[in-house]
């Protein structure tokens, strides 16, 4: 079916998952922390990135294609890590992993997914990242990597910008626990949501199953103390180290967007940098992460990847513009699912790859590599 008479834009699906995801939950995908300054920021410094648009280069179609960390890509983007997906919407973890991988694009799993790395195994496709919650038991590390490595994830992310809990004040409001029970309040608002919940019913009620493998505490606990917390550390430049001798394949740090902070990482070795301010889920003080980007972009020479604020394939466009070298989402997946459920990712897909089309037809540029001399 075509959905794009329909659902054209990203804001569209955003509309119709907030009527098909209970509230608790919309609170926990769609909040910020703090005023929410640092997610509004995200939105209007990408629009202020303005590009120059080029006439008379007659019929062309526009190759989206890239190169990143040795691998070919079709597409400049892909899944960003989310935790409690399978919370979110149904069978995420699963619908996201099949997407990416008929896409051939990442798809990378949290740390506090809703499923194991072992259950997602059977629907992972070759670009399988793995993002890491430093766990602090070096035994626990060293399983969880293992087992990742298993199943068939072979790049490490190591997400810093989540040193401790935020505050996350609209997400603790909204009375989302961990593990999430569904009584009083939420229970009504998940009785409004029936094709979420009978999906719940389907899956049972999600939890964070990789976590709960090496947790003895198990019991009810709010959003922002959950069983992640209890076994994850503040990971420091030891941990880097460590890591980067432990892990054989590509290993990605995610949070950067300190020009300092790149350097150094830059010269511990790693493969990648992921600029990223989580979407304004930890810090609401901070630049938006296209501000941080061009520092970034001057301090290093590894690759880029960016997020937080991506809402269509012109804010693409501007990201490599300003020096990514890939783009990823996280929510926007989410709204996807939301309005369309096992539909949703691939058609969100497609409205990225038309909009960067009818953009890059629009500055007449034939490649991704043009984009940055069309800078304003
Ligand atoms: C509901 C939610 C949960 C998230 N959980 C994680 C996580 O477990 N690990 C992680 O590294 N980032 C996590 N993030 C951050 C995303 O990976 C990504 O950086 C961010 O969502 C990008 O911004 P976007 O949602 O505007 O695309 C989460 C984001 C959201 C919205």
């Amino acid at each position: 079916m075509d959905h794009h008479a329909k659902y054209p834009g990203l804001s569209d699906l955003k509309a119709r998952a907030r009527k098909r995801i209970p509230h608790f939950v919309w609170e926990y995908l769609d909040s910020a922390t703090g005023h929410e300054a640092t997610l509004k920021r995200n939105r209007t410094k990408l629009d202020e990135v303005l590009l120059r648009p080029s006439i008379l280069h007659g019929e062309f179609t526009p190759d989206l294609s890239t190169t990143f960390l040795g691998r070919d890509y079709k597409l400049p983007f892909g899944v960003a890590p989310v935790g409690m997906s399978g919370l979110i919407w149904p069978g995420a973890e699963r619908l996201l992993a099949q997407e990416a991988a008929r896409q051939g694009i990442p798809y990378s799993m949290s740390t506090v997914a809703t499923q194991t790395p072992e259950d997602v195994a059977p629907y992972l496709g070759e670009d399988a990242w793995f993002q890491m919650y430093p766990p602090r038991d070096p035994d626990i590390r060293k399983d969880i990597m293992a087992r990742a490595r298993a199943a068939g994830f072979n790049t490490l992310i190591l997400t810093v910008d989540v040193p401790v809990a935020s505050r996350r004040e609209r997400q603790t409001r909204g009375g989302l626990t961990q593990p999430p029970r569904l009584t009083g309040r939420l229970a009504m608002q998940a009785a409004l949501r029936p094709t979420w919940l009978n999906g719940i019913r389907k899956t049972g009620m999600p939890r964070m199953k990789l976590m709960d493998s090496y947790a003895e505490q198990t019991t009810s606990l709010s959003s922002t103390e959950h069983v992640g917390y209890l076994l994850r550390t503040s990971p420091d430049w030891d941990y880097v180290k460590y890591l980067r001798d432990e892990w054989d394949g590509p290993l990605i740090i995610k949070g950067v967007c300190n020009a300092d902070d790149a350097a150094r990482l830059q010269d511990e070795g790693v493969d990648a940098l992921w600029v990223s301010n989580h979407a304004g889920r930890q810090f609401d003080g901070g630049l938006s992460t296209i501000e941080a980007l061009p520092h970034v972009r001057a301090a290093t020479t590894l690759p880029l990847i960016f997020d937080s604020g991506i809402e269509g394939g012109l804010d693409i466009l501007r990201a490599i513009a300003l020096g990514a070298d890939f783009v990823m989402m996280g929510r926007p997946w989410h709204y996807a699912l939301g309005a369309l459920g096992d539909a949703g990712p691939a058609h969100l897909a497609d409205i990225l790859a038309k909009d960067m089309v009818s953009n890059m037809g629009q500055l007449g540029t034939k490649t991704l590599k043009e984009l940055p001399a069309r800078l304003l």
